[in-house]
């Protein structure tokens, strides 16, 4: 496996200025990547991934928990119940990956999750709007619940007030 000190010792004979450069702005970056790590404890990776480190970030993955988690609302408030399992389904999926990679998340505060999304599972079956706003809702404070015990309380969720996402039609007009 390549590593980025393997990358510094090979890449630093004379007259590649700029490769030079690129080297020292990526120490930046890095170093900037491990403070992170230091404040944010869940965000810490274990070794033995072998991945580098933007891959599997866990703020990327929470980015991508973000849009889903804004899919999901409009998806339910236009009873669009096929893409609500399709979210949920990814929701779950990507905070099981969070909680498998990033061993220092304590498993419960995933498992918090987990009834809100049966809840909204089960709505969903029922074609039950305001139990799946309960689930929304109980989603919600559990994401914020994790946020705070990981000394990132000032990632703050709250229900969408508009969807950036006009590039797809969540109400599911055309598939019905
Ligand atoms: C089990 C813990 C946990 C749960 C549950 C959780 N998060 Fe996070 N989230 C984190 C941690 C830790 C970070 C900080 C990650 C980092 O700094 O690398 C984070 C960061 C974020 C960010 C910031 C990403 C950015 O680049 O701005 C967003 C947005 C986010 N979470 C959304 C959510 C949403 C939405 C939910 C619920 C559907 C959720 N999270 C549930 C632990 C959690």
């Amino acid at each position: 496996m390549t590593t980025t000190s393997d990358v510094a010792t090979t890449r630093t004979e004379p007259g590649r200025p700029a490769i030079r450069t690129g080297l020292a702005v990526l120490a930046v970056l890095f170093g900037a990547a491990a403070a992170l790590g230091q404040s944010t404890p869940f965000a810490e990776p274990p070794p033995r991934l072998g991945l580098a480190r933007s891959q599997l970030s866990l703020g990327n993955l929470m980015s991508l928990i973000q849009s889903r988690h804004i899919k999901l609302w409009y998806a339910g408030q236009a009873r669009n119940w096929a893409l609500v399992h399709y979210e949920l389904d990814h929701i779950s999926a990507d905070l099981t990956d969070s909680a498998l990679f990033y061993t220092m998340i304590p498993v419960e505060l995933v498992n918090a999750t987990g009834k809100p999304l049966a809840a909204m599972r089960e709505a969903a079956e029922r074609d039950d709007v305001a139990t799946f706003n309960a689930g929304y809702m109980g989603l919600t404070e559990a994401c914020n619940g994790c946020h705070q015990a990981g000394n990132v309380g000032f990632v703050r969720i709250q229900t969408p007030i508009a969807s950036p996402f006009t590039d797809q039609d969540l109400t599911g007009r055309q598939n019905r």
